[in-house]
């Protein structure tokens, strides 16, 4: 939830600034976030896991807008990038190298270059191959690396297929059997320093069971990898944590963190580092969008959205569902209808067959929870321009990244 958002009088208000106003100004379709929330967000993760005394390292994929990484920084929150991109704008926006970490299956070899000239603390190594490629970009530029091994622990994260990452087949991590051999060549290496062990199961996991059978399995890992003479002082559990998209199923921070002290407890000497991404940033956006046309239909009415696929491509590729609330609050029937975007796409809906208040053609809307993997999905899919996003900090609002158009990416061919 996201208690920024409220109808003030019948219009509905991000903060203290009413979003139709808003919109008048920048013009539809655009996200809009609340500062707040965001800071909320920061501040009960810290609280909660500081029984843990973990690191967070803020998911840069969620929401890369400088803005958005400028708090993370200013709250002393490192960052977990997966392209040379995010590692530029992470530095950028102030937060230092040392707390950067970088995961991904495909790191190329500018990229690992930009993290070792950078500084960053710490490499999540996901292949074999990719830890020889290391150790030669080591070599030849006389650097050393810290880095973990991301396993793939077999843990079912239970959430949607295409965002679960912890079962066994998927792409992500090294299998248990490979794990002793990646160890040794760590060990023999003197360009790599072992941190130790990093896990991700899935994002939008929403019961603490799979962290609790993940912190499990990898605190009699660490136990016996310990014995076998492997300094193991690191421990990066990833993200995945659950926000509720209106049907009351989310994960909180301190259930979570709860479950990892009580599986964990009695490992010395191990610091927790965590990667939340959705949780800090999903609630706290909307997409703000106009209805272009009511069309009546049988068996039910389409609105059909200025927004599109293209600005928010969640419903589309994972079937997700974002809450939607007209911008003003009126005492009209409720109805059913299916709300849809204009692309020439039948994939292109954002919710069918929901019950909604009556909202008439040229009224505006608001998709919430639209904080995370919203902007940062976006495409220019049908030629579209890429919407603007704004923040809103009390009754205030600034334009954090302008409307990039179609006119200016034509430029480009
Ligand atoms: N760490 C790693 C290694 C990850 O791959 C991810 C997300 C995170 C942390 C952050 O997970 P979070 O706390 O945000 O759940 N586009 C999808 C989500 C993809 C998540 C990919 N990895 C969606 O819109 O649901």
């Amino acid at each position: 939830m996201n208690q920024m958002l409220r109808y003030i009088e019948s219009e509905l208000y991000m903060e203290s600034a009413a979003l139709n106003r808003i919109a008048e100004q920048v013009g539809t379709p655009f996200y809009c976030y609340s500062k707040a929330n965001i800071e909320q967000q920061i501040a009960s993760c810290k609280a909660a896991f500081n029984r843990l005394d973990a690191t967070i390292h803020y998911a840069a994929k969620a929401n890369s807008n400088l803005s958005i990484l400028r708090m993370m920084a200013k709250a002393g929150l490192g960052a977990d990038v997966v392209s040379v991109g995010e590692l530029e704008r992470v530095i950028i926006a102030g937060i230092p190298a040392e707390k950067v970490i970088f995961s991904g299956v495909g790191k190329r070899k500018d990229e690992m270059v930009a993290a070792l000239n950078a500084g960053i603390g710490q490499f999540n190594l996901e292949s074999i191959p990719e830890l020889d490629a290391l150790i030669l970009l080591c070599e030849s530029l006389n650097k050393t690396a810290g880095v973990s091994v991301r396993i793939n622990p077999d843990v079912d994260g239970s959430t949607h297929r295409h965002i679960t990452t912890g079962v066994k087949g998927s792409k992500f991590g090294i299998s248990m059997e490979q794990l002793d051999q990646a160890l040794s060549r760590i060990g023999e290496s003197a360009h790599l320093q072992l941190r130790g062990l990093a896990v991700h199961i899935g994002s939008q996991i929403v019961t603490a069971a799979p962290y609790r059978k993940v912190c499990e399995r990898l605190r009699d890992w660490i136990v016996n990898l310990r014995r076998a003479g492997h300094a193991i002082t690191h421990l990066d559990l990833g993200g995945g944590f659950g926000i509720d998209y209106g049907d009351g199923n989310y994960l909180d921070f301190e259930s979570v963190a709860t479950v990892m002290h009580e599986t964990l407890q009695g490992l010395d000497n191990l610091q927790i580092a965590i990667e939340p991404g959705r949780s800090i940033v999903g609630n706290a956006g909307v997409l703000v969008s106009a209805v272009i046309f009511r069309k009546e239909d049988d068996p039910l009415p389409f609105l059909i959205l200025d927004a599109g696929m293209n600005d928010l491509m969640r419903p589309a590729l994972y079937q997700a569902s974002h809450p939607i609330q007209p911008l003003l609050e009126r005492k009209v029937e409720m109805e059913v209808v299916n709300v849809v975007g204009p692309i020439c796409e039948s994939t292109d809906f954002f919710s069918k067959a929901i019950t909604l208040p009556k909202i008439a053609q040229g009224e505006r809307v608001a998709l919430l929870q639209a904080g995370a993997y919203g902007a940062v999905m976006a495409s220019i899919y049908n030629s579209r321009d890429i919407i603007p996003e704004v923040m809103v900090d009390g009754d205030r609002f600034e334009t954090i990244r302008r409307r990039i158009t179609n006119h200016n990416l034509l430029e480009f061919e």
